[in-house]
């Protein structure tokens, strides 16, 4: 498939598609099961279908920098008759009044489900020095990092859930994912910040009928084979007090 730069609006058709495809397979309806039902603040909303998935249950409030995207997750949240909040602010420069508004939200909880965005953003907020298929990753883990900031990790907040697509080889065993996994979260993004992973599942993610164009970084690790797409939750709790 030919890599075509999308921009913010094409980035919001194209993943207005996709999260029905992942919906259409019961990925938000497994993920949105993984966590408690309690006040969650979701990083990104995306067409609105996670959202819905979360709000049939939870209070949410959701922060998307994409109008479109936001567009629609505001219809889609109408059409399937639930309720949440969206706020439509970019996380690398929240206003007070935003930072406010998460405070008074009391989340007990974190959801960041497949984050990205296109590359015009992830170009603005990673360096340029980086290869361009290293720079989404990077994009990924700069968001990670913001999650354990004070600015969104309130002292309310109690658990936080990721849910990232990999590709794995057949070779490797669903147990060395989870362990690689919880090895790597724990150590660059959780213990230092008072939090520990509880539990990483892997996901079936079946991806014929997705055009999404998703970027592959380089991963040394990998072994040569065809490598099979797997949706990765990894749900940490704090297990030190704010
Ligand atoms: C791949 S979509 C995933 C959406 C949703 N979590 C889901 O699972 O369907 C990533 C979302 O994060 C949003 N996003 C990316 N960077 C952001 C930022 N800096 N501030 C706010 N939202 C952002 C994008 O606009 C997009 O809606």
């Amino acid at each position: 498939m030919q890599l075509v730069r999308m921009n913010k609006k094409t980035y919001s058709e194209f993943w207005g598609k996709e999260s029905k495809h992942l919906a259409d397979q019961g990925i938000y309806a497994a993920l949105s099961k993984e966590i408690p039902d309690e006040n969650v603040l979701e990083i990104g909303c995306g067409s609105g279908l996670s959202t819905s998935y979360l709000a049939s249950t939870r209070s949410v409030l959701a922060i998307d920098n994409n109008e479109h995207l936001v567009s629609l997750a505001n219809a889609s949240l109408v059409a399937k008759g639930v309720a949440a909040r969206i706020i439509h602010a970019d996380l690398f420069a929240l206003s007070e009044k935003e930072k406010n508004e998460i405070q008074a939200f009391s989340p007990k909880g974190i959801v960041c489900w497949f984050i990205g965005s296109h590359l015009d953003d992830v170009d603005r907020r990673t360096s340029l020095s980086l290869a361009i298929t290293e720079r989404p990753k990077k994009y990924r883990e700069n968001i990670e990092d913001l999650l354990l900031t004070e600015m969104l990790c309130q002292p309310t907040v109690e658990w936080i859930h990721l849910a990232n697509r990999v590709g794995v080889i057949e070779s490797v065993s669903e147990h060395d994912i989870i362990e690689a996994t919880k090895d790597d979260y724990n150590t660059h993004l959780f213990s230092s910040n008072g939090f520990e992973i509880t539990r990483v599942k892997v996901i079936d993610w079946e991806r014929n009928g997705s055009n999404f164009m998703y970027v592959n970084a380089h991963n040394p690790n990998l072994m040569p084979g065809s490598a099979a797409p797997r949706v990765v939750s990894i749900l940490a709790k704090r297990i030190r007090s704010a």
